[in-house]
């Protein structure tokens, strides 16, 4: 399964097109388009957006005393996505664009950011679900990349925006790169001991591969 369909992408998108009016289609139409746009800033976006339905999701499971087996699963598929977010942002966006950055600390603080969630999700894959900390570490790597994504949105993409960067062609090459990884990642099946282990360290020793554009 890919790691869009973990994600359930696919399936919300056409339980809202089954039930919601017409002004709402209009808004998941519109909310499609972006998701199929090959403008880098946008596919960046998209995913971050992914992500934070994840951290909600957790926290109502955390609150909730949800079953381990589905915080598994939901942590799985977050550690997945964010695996495979940093390293196109890494391989293709941040070599891509970081000559156009005003400010030029935002893109080594980026990094230095990414490293400390990678840290995180190591120490989380050595955890399992109602073990101490479990539920601690991935509320922090929810909090880091959290702030993260505020520098990014904030701060880095519209300094990017403002530039001569063909975020058409750079996201094409990302979206390819991101199937690529999402193929290569496999299913993570939930609750199947050290499987996410095994994906997310596959993927994280492939880090600036590429190191030029
Ligand atoms: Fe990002
Ligand atoms: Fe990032």
């Amino acid at each position: 399964m890919s790691l869009a369909a973990r994600f359930g992408r696919e399936d919300s998108t056409n339980q809202m097109e089954t039930t919601v009016p017409t002004t709402k289609r209009k808004t998941t139409a519109t909310r499609r388009a972006k998701a199929n746009s090959t403008d880098a800033i946008e596919i960046l976006m998209n995913d971050h957006r992914e992500v934070e339905k994840m951290f909600k999701a957790f926290e109502k499971l955390r609150k909730g005393n949800g079953d381990d087996e589905a915080k598994r699963e939901l942590v799985d598929r977050a550690c997945a996505a964010l695996t495979v977010h940093t390293q196109i942002e890494e391989e293709i966006f941040y070599p891509a664009t970081r000559g156009v950055l005003r400010d030029a600390e935002l893109g080594e603080e980026a990094l230095v950011e990414h490293g400390s969630v990678k840290e995180l999700i190591a120490k989380l894959e050595k955890l399992q679900p109602g073990e101490e900390l479990y539920d601690a570490t991935f509320t922090v790597i929810s909090e880091y990349v959290k702030h993260h994504v505020q520098e990014e949105e904030k701060k880095m993409f519209p300094q990017i925006r403002k530039a001569d960067v063909d975020l058409d062609a750079l996201g094409a090459e990302m979206k390819q790169r991101k199937d690529e990884l999402e193929e290569e990642n496999g299913p993570i099946e939930a609750g199947s001991e050290g499987s996410a282990t095994t994906n997310m360290g596959r993927n994280s020793g492939q880090a600036h591969r590429r190191t030029a554009h």
